[in-house]
């Protein structure tokens, strides 16, 4: 047998984010993932890791895969004398966001946090989602041709995590634009300066927002999550101001456009498979259901990034410290090792193993149950709203690694 450091690694030149791997990313992933399942990326300098069970280790294990990615960029790249303190700022708020933290920091946010998200005040809105979206979904026209994206899944997510973090309404829709700063950021490269002045100039105005907030829900607690957040605390201590304002723009930025994207997803995941379609309309499938499977089939999450913490060979190949490594769901929940005819949509599909789609492990996804909750109000919804759905012109994907989304969703509806 070979010492895992003399196998042969094998090598690509990948184009992740080039036209195939967008448009079809289960399909240019997944052909991957059947020659190789973990391979090294010469063109992004990363490791490309498609496999299920090789994508639900590394999720597993934060001892060799860490999720610190935004602390060590800044200390190499941002310390100097001449960065722009309004950028240095900007990313100190990144470094408190605890999906970029590790042990302990991460397991003392989460604490914290998870106390204000199963509070009183979230069951309480919780039960009013479907109030949310019957205000947005009777504004959109009744027949015609309709963007859904702009139309009813962004207001309706925004609606949803504005009223949540206590933002008020009239505050809403600009509130919610505040996610766009943070995308080009996240989903694409650290290194891209030209969009740190973006970054910079947005999170300074949207800080001096959420200060005030807070300054108000201090003095006058709401029944919202930033008034919960600020109650939290533990036998050491609460979250500290600048853990707070990290927290809310976090649940902003992993609340809102993903949620929305799944939504629209979902559709054109119907509209492709009409018999599904069919199906969810007369009852026969749940929603419950069917909302996992969108998540498996075409989520709005297509990759995880995690950083080497030190040489490990966990995934069957030598990774040395401080590589990057991209874990591309999309394939993972495509796996046929793990998922009988996994390119299928079958909405009442009993899977044994969990999807990939809210990541796994330490850092699953926090929000998952408002967002089950909000896509299966809202995919009912809109079928309920009209009888007649059909794509009115070609589906543009953002052309980014780690979201799966439209850049907009034309439909032609009717009643
Ligand atoms: C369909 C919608 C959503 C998807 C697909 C999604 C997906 C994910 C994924 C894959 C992760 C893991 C990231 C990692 O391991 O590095 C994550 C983490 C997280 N999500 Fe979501 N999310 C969604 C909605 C939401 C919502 C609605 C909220 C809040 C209201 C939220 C809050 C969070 C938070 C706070 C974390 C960080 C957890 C941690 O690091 O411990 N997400 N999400």
């Amino acid at each position: 047998m070979p010492e895992i450091s003399e196998i042969a690694v094998p090598e690509y030149d990948l184009d992740i984010v080039g036209p195939d791997a967008v448009r079809d990313p289960a399909g240019y992933f997944g052909a991957l993932r059947d020659a190789n399942p973990v391979v090294w990326d010469r063109r992004s300098r990363s490791w490309i890791v498609t496999g299920y069970p090789q994508i639900a280790r590394a999720l597993r294990d934060d001892r060799a895969f860490s999720s610190d990615r935004i602390r060590p960029f800044i200390d190499r790249k941002l310390s100097g004398p001449d960065t722009d303190p309004k950028v240095r700022a900007a990313f100190d708020v990144l470094a408190n966001w605890l999906v970029f933290n590790d042990k302990p920091k991460h397991l003392r946010l989460r604490k914290l946090i998870n106390q204000a998200f199963m509070s009183k005040a979230m069951e309480r809105l919780a039960g009013r989602f479907a109030e949310l979206f019957e205000t947005v979904i009777a504004a959109a026209p009744g027949s015609g041709e309709i963007d859904l994206l702009q139309d009813v899944a962004v207001p309706f997510s925004a609606s949803v995590i504005s009223e949540m973090l206590g933002v008020p309404p009239e505050d809403r829709y600009r509130f919610a634009d505040w996610h766009r700063l943070f995308g080009p950021i996240i989903g694409a490269s650290l290194d891209d300066a030209s969009r740190y002045d973006l970054l910079a100039q947005g999170v300074e105005e949207l800080l001096i927002y959420v200060r005030t907030l807070l300054a108000r829900y201090r003095e006058t607690p709401g029944d919202n999550l930033l008034s919960e957040l600020i109650r939290a605390r533990d036998a050491e201590e609460a979250l500290s101001e600048e853990e707070i304002l990290a927290t809310c723009t976090l649940v902003l930025f992993a609340g809102s456009e993903t949620t929305a994207n799944l939504i629209c997803n979902a559709i054109i995941a119907l509209i492709e498979h009409p018999g599904e379609m069919a199906r969810l309309r007369n009852g026969e499938v749940a929603a419950g259901p069917a909302v996992e499977e969108f998540l498996r089939y075409n989520g709005s999450g297509k990759a995880i990034t995690r950083v080497v913490r030190e040489g490990t060979d966990a995934l069957g190949v030598p990774m040395k410290a401080g590589q990057r490594v991209f874990l591309i769901v999309a394939a993972g929940n495509h796996d046929p090792l793990v998922f009988d005819d996994p390119d299928a949509l079958i909405l009442d599909r009993m899977s044994e193993r969990q999807h990939l789609g809210f990541g796994y492990g330490l850092h699953s996804c926090m929000g998952l149950q408002l967002a089950r909750l909000e896509t299966a109000i809202a995919v009912p919804g809109i079928l309920g709203r009209w009888g007649q759905i059909e794509l009115a012109g070609p589906i543009e994907w953002h052309p980014q690694l780690l979201a799966r989304g439209v850049k907009a969703l034309p439909l032609r509806v009717s009643p």
